[in-house]
């Protein structure tokens, strides 16, 4: 019996390292859903809280609230569409606009501020007028990610909606969809859940909304088709070999000879139009617009030094907001960021520390373009305790295991490429471990002893 349970669970362990292992190859295994391990509750939550009854219909406020731990909305910002179930119309908006007004003919004395079946709602810009404005709106579409601020983590605006019976019970909206920007996201139907709760009068009385609609959007990377956007590149104090970025890690296009830049066609087609303009970037082998560099500096007595670069090689594009997060288990140890503000994501089920990454305001939250001299870049310097158990310089424990630019996974070098120790110190040739084939090997091997 003992050996039945062991041999299932090893077949089982095979079964889990394999979809891992396809999981981190998502870009070959497109249509495998892989949720994200290191952010398995993201999601954008849409919620309708209706605030109010009319004559005609209700005034409701909507809530996006991001609870992606490391994804934003970056620009040009969010946009919220849905489909009416009856003949609502949209009287008056605060904090956010329809973007067409539609058909409004049948309307005489009172002109509703959108008439279409299915309104397309975006952001106001921070300068709009007061009058216009609600709590918490008018940032130009752009929400947070939950880890670097929740308190810019949401986005919310209010409605008045009408047209419909009196004493109307109000019809929830369908088919949601959430451009955040570009596609990639899928919304679930909205449901009537538990109504929202706040508390006035300095918490001595609770209000709550008459009723409350929600919808939860996630995001995919295989739907908003996008080909890689960075990659890693690795090197040490110990081996003058640069591990350079994998060859066409973001796609190639064979390019002229004489050329200096390259013209990387972004594969995303948009009805907005604005992600369809080509990104310009820097000719390089690897052709991706960003690329993250690991340098292990410095090996102290009771520490060790990381540096870690990230470049831009965009010439028409900055990023504000970037963050980059790196998974790696030299994180259980103290950590000090120098030049990036950082915290730590909880993980569940993964071995490894999850670190997160973001420029310090006012001095490299802004990732600048490229130009013709110099790439865009922030740098800072990390400083690691050891951990005297499992500190070691090799097979490529100093090396991250993945990295994500705005969430967004980077493409990492391969390990049997990784810079080697010198032949003095390790005759061992570098292994990363998560090089799966000699362990699935060793499982198999070992299944089949325990068996016999
Ligand atoms: C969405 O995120 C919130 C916060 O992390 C979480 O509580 C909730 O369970 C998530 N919803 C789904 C459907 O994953
Ligand atoms: C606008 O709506 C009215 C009535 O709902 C309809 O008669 C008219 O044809 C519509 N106009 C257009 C341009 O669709
Ligand atoms: C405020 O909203 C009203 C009605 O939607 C609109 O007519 C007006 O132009 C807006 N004001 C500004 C400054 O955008
Ligand atoms: C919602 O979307 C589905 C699938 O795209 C479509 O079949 C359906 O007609 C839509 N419903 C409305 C009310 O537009
Ligand atoms: C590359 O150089 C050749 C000769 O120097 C020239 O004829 C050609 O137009 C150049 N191509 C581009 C794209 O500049
Ligand atoms: C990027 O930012 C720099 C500095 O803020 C600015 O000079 C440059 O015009 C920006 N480039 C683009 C493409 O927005
Ligand atoms: C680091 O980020 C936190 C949260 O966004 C912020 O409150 C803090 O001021 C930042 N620190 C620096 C040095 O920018
Ligand atoms: C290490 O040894 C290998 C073969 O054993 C050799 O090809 C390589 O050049 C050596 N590297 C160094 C840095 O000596």
């Amino acid at each position: 019996m003992a050996l039945i349970i062991s041999c299932v669970c090893h077949f089982a362990l095979i079964i889990l390292i394999l979809l891992a292992a396809m999981c981190s190859f998502s870009g070959i295994i497109l249509f495998l859903y892989c949720y994200d391990a290191l952010d398995p509750n993201g999601n954008i939550t849409v919620t309708f809280d209706i605030l109010q009854w009319t004559s005609d219909g209700y005034v409701a406020r909507v809530t996006i609230q991001n609870n992606y731990q490391y994804r934003h909305v970056d620009k040009p910002g969010w946009e919220l569409g849905w489909t009416w179930a009856k003949n609502e119309v949209i009287w008056s908006m605060a904090g956010a606009i329809a973007t067409q007004q539609g058909n409004c003919s049948s309307f005489k004395s009172q002109i509703p501020h959108t008439c279409r079946r299915d309104p397309l709602v975006v952001d106001l810009m921070p300068d709009a007028a007061p009058e216009n404005k609600s709590g918490g709106c008018c940032h130009g579409g752009l929400i947070g990610a939950y880890a670097i601020n929740p308190l810019k983590s949401f986005s919310f605006f209010e409605i008045t909606v009408g047209n419909l019976e009196s004493n109307t019970p109000g019809y929830k909206p369908l088919n949601l969809t959430l451009m955040a920007p570009g596609p990639g996201y899928t919304c679930g139907l909205l449901v009537d859940t538990n109504p929202t709760v706040w508390s006035v009068i300095g918490g001595r009385r609770e209000e709550q909304t008459f009723r409350t609609w929600k919808s939860t959007c996630t995001y995919s990377s295989y739907l908003a088709n996008r080909t890689p956007v960075c990659c890693v590149s690795l090197s040490t104090f110990y081996n003058p070999t640069i591990t350079s970025c994998p060859e066409c890690s973001c796609g190639c296009k064979r390019a002229e000879q004489n050329t200096t830049s390259c013209i990387r066609e972004d594969y995303i087609s948009t009805q907005s139009g604005f992600l369809s303009n080509p990104d310009i970037v820097k000719c390089t082998n690897h052709m991706c617009p960003l690329q993250v560099h690991w340098h292990f500096k410095n090996n102290y007595r009771d520490h060790w030094r990381v540096k870690l670069t990230i470049s831009n090689y965009n010439y028409k594009r900055n990023y504000s907001d970037w963050n980059v997060l790196v998974q790696h288990p030299g994180f259980s140890q103290s950590v000090t960021t120098f030049s990036f503000n950082s915290t730590m994501l909880p993980t569940v089920g993964i071995t490894d520390e999850v670190a997160l990454f973001w420029g310090i305001e006012y001095y490299n939250r802004e990732l600048s373009n490229a130009n013709e001299r110099q790439l865009g870049s922030v740098t800072t310097e990390i400083l690691l305790k050891k951990d005297s158990k499992s500190f070691t310089l090799s097979n490529g424990w100093a090396f991250p295991r993945r990295i994500y630019f705005n969430g967004e996974s980077c493409q990492m070098p391969l390990p049997d490429t990784f810079p080697m120790l010198p032949n003095g110190s390790s005759n061992r040739k570098t292994v990363h471990r998560y090089f799966i084939l000699p362990f699935l090997i060793y499982l198999t091997f070992k299944t089949l002893v325990v068996w016999l």
